[in-house]
């Protein structure tokens, strides 16, 4: 019985490339006391293994070489020292990581219940993606029925739930994604009111145009040029979520927008790491459920199949490649 994985095996310059990653083998670990064994059917692929592949810590520590690639995974009980957790269970793990098989204790993973929506909806909408939309917009966006809330990154895992929760609060949405596909599909099957490309040359005009009154709350996933565009339109009183800054992890860049708007305009700017609100995950859960079963949160995934697809796709997802949530069937 042996684990198939994916190892880190030298720290990406730039995007990273296939030579960065290797697959290789391992005899398959065993649960200890409360912990269990799971089979993994999915892996939700997230931006922020990006940051952990480089040296300079972020806000969790630098993968070392030869460790497996971190990341979420969907996975069955087959061993369990948990009685919490019998073999058999649906589960998710934030931290299963790119690999068949992982050790997990009982407490760190997330019942699956497929009742709900499919497995792989508890990588996106259900999972880290659902809920740092919905921690990042409702406690530190704090939207009020009729602001305009501006997000980007629209289409993606984020993006596209924290602009469908803006809309059931009652606020205007405003999209921010790269190309017409992505644009048209944030607008019309998204339900976004306005959805702007950034990648056009007159991005700038035409996101003025589509926030008319201005911009009361930035979710901003992306940072870079993007966020430049952004800032001019905020209104006083408004608030910026610093969610992710996806432009900038392949590229550090200097500089950004001059910060005198944050006092002219008493703007308060939120970083959040969605793993500090943990306490907020049984709300979440209930409010998603239902939205889901509602039909009222549209899900979008970008899925490939095998443990092989697993490094094309992540580095699509960070060149904008992807369409939805990034998973990968096992
Ligand atoms: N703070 C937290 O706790 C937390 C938790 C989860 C995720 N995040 C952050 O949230 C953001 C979105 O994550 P996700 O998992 O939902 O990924 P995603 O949006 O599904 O995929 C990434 C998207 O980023 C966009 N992108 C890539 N390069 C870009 C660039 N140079 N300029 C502008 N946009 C670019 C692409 O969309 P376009 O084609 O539209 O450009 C791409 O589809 C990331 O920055 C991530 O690190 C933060």
């Amino acid at each position: 019985m042996t684990n198939r994985r994916i190892v880190l095996t030298s720290r990406p310059q730039g995007v990273p490339r296939p030579a960065d990653f290797r697959i290789d083998t391992a005899a398959i670990a065993r649960p200890g006391a409360g912990e269990v064994l799971l089979r993994h059917t999915w892996l939700g692929l997230a931006p922020a293994a990006r940051l952990r592949m480089g040296e300079e810590a972020s806000y969790r520590e630098p993968m070392a070489l030869g460790d497996v690639v971190y990341g979420q995974a969907i996975g069955h009980v087959v061993e369990s020292q948990a009685p919490s957790l019998p073999v058999g269970t649906a589960v998710m793990s934030v931290s299963g990581g790119w690999q068949e098989y992982s050790v997990a204790r009982a407490e760190n993973l997330v019942r699956v219940d497929e009742s709900v929506a499919p497995a792989n909806v508890w990588l996106g909408a259900l999972g880290t993606s659902g809920m740092t939309a919905y921690v990042g917009l409702l406690d530190l966006g704090q939207p009020r029925e009729g602001e305009t809330v501006v997000v980007s990154a629209a289409s993606g895992g984020v993006g596209s739930n924290v602009g469908q929760i803006a809309r059931l609060k009652g606020c205007r949405v405003v999209g921010i994604a790269g190309g017409e596909d992505k644009v048209r599909h944030v607008r019309d099957q998204l339900g976004f009111d306005a959805a702007v490309d950034y990648k056009s040359a007159d991005f700038a005009q035409a996101l003025t145009a589509a926030c008319p009154s201005g911009v009361d709350i930035y979710f901003d996933n992306v940072g870079g040029a993007v966020r430049d565009a952004v800032w001019p339109l905020m209104n006083p009183g408004g608030r910026i979520v610093v969610c992710g800054l996806i432009a900038e992890y392949n590229d550090s860049r200097q500089g950004g927008p001059g910060w005198f708007p944050i006092l002219s305009k008493r703007l308060a700017l939120h970083g959040f790491i969605m793993s500090d609100h943990l306490h907020r995950q049984p709300e979440f859960l209930r409010d998603m459920a239902q939205w889901i079963q509602q039909g009222r949160i549209h899900i979008q995934e970008d899925v490939s199949e095998g443990l092989e697809s697993v490094v094309p796709a992540f580095i699509r997802m960070l060149t904008g490649k992807n369409f939805g949530k990034t998973v990968v069937r096992l």
